[in-house]
């Protein structure tokens, strides 16, 4: 969910309808706002996509205070009554939330039972409005107070009181929270991108703090109502690249980024010589060799970028590795101590179950490094260590450029770690540093040849069952182009270790099944001929990916695309660029909202 805020001397309307706009990647079912209007707080908000919201504002309202929220549902289906934001009986509270209230049955029941209270929504944030209104003595910072110490779990939370126009209340608890200094008015929002028409200058959140807004005056208090002094952050990339310059989609526009996004990850690590430098990374020799196993923990396509990553560590560094889903991770007792490296991997570094698993590891005593997109956000300031992908800001719910600045940051690491360890020499380290400088100019001959892809994807949009395969290293990005293709274009697509496809797939070949092989591994590349010969037996339509000059395969599939010569370690970050434009282009030809697929949220802030 987003969140979104406005105190000032002008019209919040405008602020808190960009605000959410460029918030709606964050969940978009249901939508709302409320506002201090003639002495009254008036809620409006509707089911479905920020138009419908807009429709029923009227235009000529004026108001300087204001809250707004976008949802993705968790409690309760998305609807008119249960979109936020959310208040008590008689409207003297409005609250938004991003987050979950864990025990919100436990406070409802005991507001129901013993205060006879009311209740018009099955969601955990109406219970928060009838807290702070159950506490409300005329001081809405210190009812919000009182509240938030019966209130258990990770949330974000705006509210304001109709007794009291000139006020806004925030708190952030694990949900992501920002505010944005301007003259005569202030803001707060979940991110960034929401405030920089208005601001730059940011306030970062950091959790347990409480923040009592007024149009010129901010003062933040720690869990013991301490106040505290914040740094001014500001911001200093631009709104443009949040925009889409001329391409139909955020996500398209992102695919066309990679090749600028995967430079600026290792150009800004090289020094003239091109000696790998890290600077978030302060590991020494004497760490390393202190650490025994390392564990990479994400989720979605960060996950497979860590997959990636594993085969790197145990290539370059020769590190024992293991990879898991954040989900999975925390409750299945993994065995971490001291000795333990653990990468966490997250554009937003907002991921709830991400950021969970982190904890959980760091309170058993590993060492924490995280690779994140978002400058300033959880995950990254709860490292030791930290790698910034520079892949700029992504808009688009299926992640693309930061999967390949991932795998960038993901070689860098290894090889420096290859380099502390001794594991290998400065001369081969060089070879992948030169092949890996090479990668941009590969990535742009690959979206060069979009048309192909363009047209294969008019000839296969109207399947119904895809599969993606391959051995090794291409089986995780088989598991990539898997998930790509299903969460823009819903198609029902599975992948598969080729070499497993004989113990039960290769049943669901039929006619016709299109099946997509990922044939770039060297020393698995007769194997992959093999494995497409028997999919093609059984009538399957093959589209193939292999390497310039390894001709061979064009005996056994029906098309096949070349992506240029480079080392094994490194093709998964070519050959990802025509899985992503053809699950963009099935999207877009089967007329769905590439940017916005249904049910999914670009940064999942609950577990
Ligand atoms: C969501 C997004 C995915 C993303 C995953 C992890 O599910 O829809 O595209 O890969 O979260 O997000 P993160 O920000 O942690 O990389």
């Amino acid at each position: 969910c987003g969140i979104v805020g406005y105190i000032g001397s002008n019209n919040a309307l405008p602020y808190l309808m960009e605000g959410l706009s460029k918030l709606e990647y964050r969940g978009y079912d249901s939508a709302g706002i409320a506002i201090n209007l003639d002495q009254e707080i008036k809620v409006f908000k509707s089911k479905g996509r920020l138009k419908n919201l807009e429709d029923t504002l009227d235009k000529s309202m004026n108001t300087v205070l204001g809250i707004g929220h976008t949802r993705w549902a968790t409690h309760g289906a998305p609807s008119d009554v249960n979109a936020h934001p959310h208040t008590n009986e008689n409207s003297t509270i409005a609250v938004i939330h991003n987050g979950i209230i864990e025990n919100y049955m436990e406070i409802k029941e005991w507001l129901i039972n013993d205060k006879k209270v009311c209740f018009k929504s099955e969601t955990d944030t109406e219970v928060i409005a009838h807290l702070i209104d159950y506490y409300y003595e005329g001081d809405l910072l210190e009812a919000v107070n009182r509240a938030i110490e019966k209130m258990e779990g990770a949330y974000a939370i705006g509210v304001i009181a109709k007794g009291e126009p000139d006020r806004l209340v925030a708190v952030r608890k694990d949900s992501p929270l920002i505010v944005g200094l301007g003259a005569g008015e202030n803001f707060i929002a979940s991110d960034i991108p929401a405030l920089l028409k208005y601001t730059r200058d940011i306030l970062l959140i950091e959790n347990d703090e409480v923040v009592d807004l007024r149009k010129d005056q901010v003062t933040i208090y720690n869990v013991f109502g301490q106040k505290i002094e914040r740094e001014i952050y500001k911001v200093t990339w631009d709104m443009e690249s949040a925009e889409k310059e001329g391409y139909e989609h955020f996500t398209l526009k992102e695919i066309h980024e990679q090749p600028k996004g995967v430079k600026e990850t290792f150009t800004r690590r090289l020094d003239k010589n091109s000696n790998i430098v890290l600077d978030g990374i302060t590991i020494t020799a004497e760490d390393l060799k202190n650490i025994n196993k390392i564990y990479i923990v994400a989720c979605g396509t960060a996950y497979h970028a860590g997959l990636v990553g594993r085969r790197a560590f145990e290539t370059l560094a020769k590190i024992p590795v293991e990879c898991d889903v954040a989900s999975e991770f925390r409750y299945r007792d993994p065995f971490i101590d001291e000795h333990t490296l653990f990468i966490a991997v997250s554009q937003s570094g907002e991921t709830l179950d991400t950021l969970q698993s982190l904890r959980e590891a760091k309170r058993k005593g590993a060492r924490v490094l995280s690779i994140v997109n978002v400058v300033g956000s959880s995950v990254s300031r709860e490292s030791d260590d930290i790698f910034y992908t520079w892949a700029g800001p992504e808009i688009g719910v299926a992640s693309t450029k930061a999967f390949t600045t991932q795998l960038t940051a993901f070689y860098l690491i290894a090889l420096h770690f290859a380099k502390l360890s001794g594991s290998m020499n400065d001369e081969r380290i060089k070879e992948v540093v030169d092949e890996l400088k090479m990668m941009p100019e590969m990535i742009q001959s690959i979206l060069d040849q979009s048309e192909k892809i363009q047209k294969l994807a008019a000839r296969q949009f109207n399947n119904e069952k895809v599969f993606f395969m391959g051995r090794g290293l291409d089986a995780d990005l088989a598991l990539e182009g898997s998930l790509k293709l299903k969460e823009i274009s819903y198609i029902n697509s599975f992948s598969i270790a080729a070499g497993e496809l004989k113990h039960g797939t290769i049943a669901l070949i039929e006619d016709n099944t299109f099946v997509v092989a990922l044939a770039t591994q060297d020393k698995l590349y007769e194997k992959m001929v093999s494995n497409i010969k028997e999919v093609k037996a059984r009538g399957a339509h093959v589209f193939a990916i292999a390497k310039a000059g390894k001709t061979v395969i064009e005996k056994s599939a029906d098309e096949v695309f070349y992506i240029p010569e480079t080392l094994d370690l490194l093709t998964p970050i070519l050959a990802v660029i025509p899985l992503q434009m053809l699950a963009y282009y099935i999207s877009s030809i089967r007329g769905n909202d590439v940017d916005k697929p249904r049910n999914l949220a670009k940064s999942v802030t609950v577990e």
